[in-house]
């Protein structure tokens, strides 16, 4: 399957002004700019369900929600597919799960991941899933949740991301379907969150200095 196209979003992008959209009142101080306005995201997801639906050929899918920075993703590309499914001759069932990584350093291997919640893994054999994530940034840990998916046997795995970010310490992991892809810059918004905050926006928006420093985690 050829790479599907995205939208590719400059280094030399300003956004747009906070200004020129709504947002909420707390966090008018903590943002650089919007990067990706709301309706934007749901323009582009409702054409990623379509390229999405037509690849897996009517054949079941198991969406799999990789919680929390997945969730706003997960609903709103779940809804343009039911929309799909509504509304054309043929119709591809869906099932959904969700799922947590923790990753934590172990001594001598360097880093690993744990998935918490969510199904047991061994129900994925067999099935055609589709994993819904939020950011691919190194790529690290999409490349081991990945490792651990294909040791239960599913009959296929793609991979959603709404978003990508062009960094250099990328691995070269490109997932099968791309929203769009951003500069090497902290986003939040749309339920990408800097230390939990940011979840209620519904903007992707690149935090500035005092919103890092405002939201720190205390030590
Ligand atoms: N924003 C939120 N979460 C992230 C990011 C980001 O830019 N990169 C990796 N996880
Ligand atoms: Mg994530």
């Amino acid at each position: 399957m050829p790479t599907h196209k995205f939208i590719v979003i400059d280094d030399d992008s300003n956004g747009h002004p906070l200004d020129l959209f709504c947002v909420p009142k707390h966090y008018e101080d903590d943002l650089e700019c919007i990067l990706v306005p709301a309706g934007l995201i749901n323009d582009r997801i409702e054409r990623l369900a379509r390229d999405i639906l037509r690849d897996f050929s009517h054949e079941a899918i198991v969406a799999l929600c990789v919680l929390k920075g997945g969730y706003k993703f997960f609903t709103d590309l779940l809804d343009k597919i039911k929309t799909l499914n509504r509304n054309n001759e043929e119709s591809v069932p869906m099932s959904v799960d969700f799922i947590r990584l923790k990753s934590y350093v172990n001594d001598a291997s360097g880093s690993k991941i744990e998935v918490i919640g969510g199904d047991n893994l061994e129900n994925l054999c067999g099935k055609n899933v589709l994993v819904v994530e939020d950011i691919i940034d190194t790529g690290k840990t999409m490349t081991k949740l990945l490792d651990l998916l294909n040791h239960v046997n599913p009959k296929c795995v793609k991979v959603a991301s709404l978003l990508v970010k062009r960094t250099p310490l990328g691995i070269g992991y490109r997932p099968d379907y791309i929203g769009f892809e951003v500069p090497n810059k902290f986003v939040v918004g749309y339920a990408l969150d800097y230390n939990e905050y940011f979840r209620d926006l519904n903007h992707i928006c690149v935090i500035n200095e005092n919103g890092k420093k405002k939201y720190a985690v205390k030590k």
